[in-house]
């Protein structure tokens, strides 16, 4: 494990252990691929300011997510088919979550369900919402959030129609996976990951498969899935779903000032500044140039928080020193899933927090909610 030293190690691993159609299904953005590439890329563009001769004894980097403790200002991002990457790999990534301090969100389109995860954690997780023109599920689905005592709400709301990314078309992925011949002699190469995943029960959408009118086994599922994403999803929704829920309520997607002030006057507790990882509307500014303008726009009512592009602790630095409260990786901890499941998941958190602590420490700060704009060499 000496070789594993960056989150591009784990993602080149994981490039070889994961079947191709899911390595692409998250290392993808929409067409071009622009936005997805601009997420990474506008990080190198942001200077540190490198400070000496400070005391660096006892640093710190607990803080707080919507007021939970956490060990550091990361989260798991929701990702859907997580256990595609590695078998149960929604209940592996909750465990190393849990185990590391910081939030694991689980996806709607999750492969395991809120009740396997809930079985195999011992604290409150959160749950991401895709709402779906069938409310009635939408309904029940938070009310199984809520009977596995999920801590927050992420409601998605970036994804009223899907972006198409053409990796994802090319290899023939839909819900559930085409079995081509390509595709069953690819995954033939990759005896690890088939052997975790016949020794599972858990190979559909087990939020849906079995909840979702309709959807009683795998052959009803795509056309369902393909259906289901609500068009008409608009601001008044979020009321009904912030009332039904009654917990702490994150809006996840917002990309833009005046979206931000909506989401504040909404009464969510936090934003996420997101583009979906470059999934949805490729041609979209990056999330971290957005973060400045949107934590003005907010001014402080709640919490901003950011993701996509995050591949490194100095990333996450940056990001808090410009105003997030905290930080969400997505692909970073699905490389560490599918290169050597919960451990590389604890790896990849492993990875991220010591290059924060040692960025935070050349930078002069001991604590990282001291952390502010003047860590940046502007
Ligand atoms: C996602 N994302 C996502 N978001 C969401 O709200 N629900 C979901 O089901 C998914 N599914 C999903 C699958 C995969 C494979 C990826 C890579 C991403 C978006 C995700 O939550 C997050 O916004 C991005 O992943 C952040 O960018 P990075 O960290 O991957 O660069």
């Amino acid at each position: 494990m000496s070789h594993l030293l960056t989150i591009a190690d784990l993602k080149e691993l994981a490039r070889r252990r994961v079947p191709t159609m899911f390595f692409d299904y998250a290392d993808s953005g929409a067409w071009t691929e622009g936005t997805y590439r601009a997420n990474e890329e506008d990080f190198a563009d942001i200077k540190l300011r490198q400070r000496v001769l400070v005391d660096m004894t006892d640093r710190s980097l607990e803080t707080t997510m919507i007021g939970e403790k956490v060990s550091m200002p990361v989260a798991l991002a929701p990702t859907g088919l997580t256990g595609m990457q590695h078998a149960d790999g929604e209940m592996l990534a909750a465990q190393a979550a849990e185990a590391a301090g910081v939030p694991f969100t689980l996806s709607t389109m999750s492969i395991c369900s809120i009740e396997d995860v809930a079985s195999v954690t011992t604290k409150p997780f959160w749950f991401q919402l895709y709402v779906m023109r069938d409310r009635d599920f939408v309904r029940n689905l938070i009310d199984r959030a809520k009977a596995a005592n999920c801590s927050a709400l992420v409601l998605t709301a970036d994804l009223q129609i899907l972006g198409q990314r053409h990796k994802d078309v090319r290899n023939g992925l839909s819900a559930p996976p085409k079995l081509t011949l390509a595709n069953l002699f690819d995954m033939a190469l990759r005896p690890r990951w088939c052997a975790a995943m016949l020794g599972t029960q858990r190979r559909t959408f087990r939020n849906i498969v079995g909840h979702a009118k309709g959807v009683g086994d795998l052959s009803s599922l795509s056309s369902w899935t393909a259906e289901q994403f609500d068009p008409k999803l608009s601001w008044d929704d979020v009321a009904w779903i912030k009332e039904h829920w009654g917990g702490k309520l994150i809006i996840k997607g917002i990309l833009d000032e005046e979206d931000a002030r909506m989401a504040a006057k909404t009464g969510a507790d936090a934003i996420i500044v997101s583009n979906h990882g470059g999934r949805q509307l490729d041609g979209a500014r990056s999330s971290i140039s957005m973060l400045p303008r949107i934590v003005e726009a907010v001014d402080g009512r709640i919490e901003v928080h950011v993701d996509g592009g995050i591949r490194s602790g100095q990333d996450v630095l940056k990001a808090v020193a410009l105003g997030a409260q905290g930080t969400y990786i997505g692909r970073p901890f699905l490389y560490g899933l599918g290169a050597m499941g919960r451990e590389g998941v604890t790896l990849a958190l492993e990875i991220i927090r010591k290059e924060l602590d040692i960025t935070m420490a050349l930078c002069g700060k001991r604590r990282i909610t001291d952390v502010d704009g003047s860590v940046l060499a502007r």
